[in-house]
């Protein structure tokens, strides 16, 4: 059983600030980095980290080489990710004082995700292999398709939130990890309880996982549900938090773990993961985990 991601790769451009800027205002930062990031490279680098063989297809351009690298250094296979002739996808960060952050992402090469090219990706795999899938790279419904088709079993990261969710055939996911926010996105409820409730009527079939930022996380599958309470740290960059949960808890249940094991140590590793700056580089090892 392999695991594809096929997901975003960014330069993160890091701006560390007092408070987020509000519009109108001009503020000074307190400090820059440029980070490897990108939703789908820090999902692949968790679940390699977390012990995961792992595949990441997408696209960069010639400036991508760090990403390809940084893929390399931690064990994920490159062999799919495709050259292109734009630059690689960016993203602007502000982290505030609070580890808060919020992102601009410029699309870049992520966008030069092809019908060919998925067909030609997806032809390595088979039915019983898993797909992770974020919402940075473009006919994210094309690969859901082509990949239902083929047996493979399909995670979905519904984020960033924005109008091409409204395609995706979500009751052909096995998985969901969605925020408070992207639950609300997709269910038109406003409260937890609401939201779990609402997708699991309308996908009975659907492992749902909801991230609950600093109060934990819930799982729901059929009549299993509960809730693992958030480690209490000292937030520094809650940056590649979700994303190291997804890997974390993909590379787990690949692993054979219960759904109690993989939501424990996944909570845990994000946790880990928030009390330190940067994308990538801020993800624990298993070691660091377990
Ligand atoms: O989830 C964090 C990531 O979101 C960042 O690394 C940034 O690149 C954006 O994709």
């Amino acid at each position: 059983m392999k695991i594809l991601n096929f997901g975003s790769l960014n330069i993160d451009k890091v701006y560390t600030v007092e408070n987020i800027v509000k519009g109108g205002e001009t503020i000074d930062s307190l400090s820059f980095a440029e980070n490897v990031g990108g939703k789908g490279l820090n999902q692949s680098i968790a679940i390699a980290k977390a012990g995961g063989k792992v595949y990441h297809a997408g696209c960069i351009g010639k400036d991508g080489a760090i990403l390809l690298d940084t893929l390399k250094e931690n064990g994920v296979d490159i062999s799919l990710i495709k050259l292109v002739d734009i630059s690689s996808g960016q993203a602007i960060i502000q982290v505030d004082k609070n580890g808060q952050n919020c992102i601009i992402l410029y699309h870049g090469a992520n966008y030069a995700v092809t019908k060919e090219y998925i067909d030609e990706v997806l032809s390595h795999f088979s039915a019983g292999d898993i797909l992770i899938l974020q919402n940075e790279i473009s006919h994210i419904d094309y690969i859901i398709s082509r990949a239902k088709e083929k047996g493979m079993k399909i995670f979905l990261n519904p984020s960033p939130i924005n109008e091409a969710l409204q395609k995706y055939d979500i009751a052909s996911l096995n998985g969901i990890f969605v925020n408070e926010h992207e639950g609300a996105y997709l269910s038109g409820k406003d409260n937890v309880e609401e939201i779990l409730q609402e997708l699991s009527t309308k996908y009975p079939d659907l492992e749902i996982i909801l991230t609950f930022g600093s109060k934990g996380a819930y799982y729901h599958y059929k009549d299993t549900q509960f809730f693992v309470p958030a480690h209490k740290v000292k937030a520094v960059d809650t940056t590649a938090a979700g994303d190291t949960f997804t890997g974390y808890f993909v590379a787990l249940q690949q692993q054979g773990k219960s759904a109690e094991e993989c939501m424990q140590t996944a909570t845990k590793a994000a946790a880990i993961t928030v009390t330190r700056k940067g994308a990538a580089a801020s993800i624990p090892q298993a070691a660091e985990v377990y």
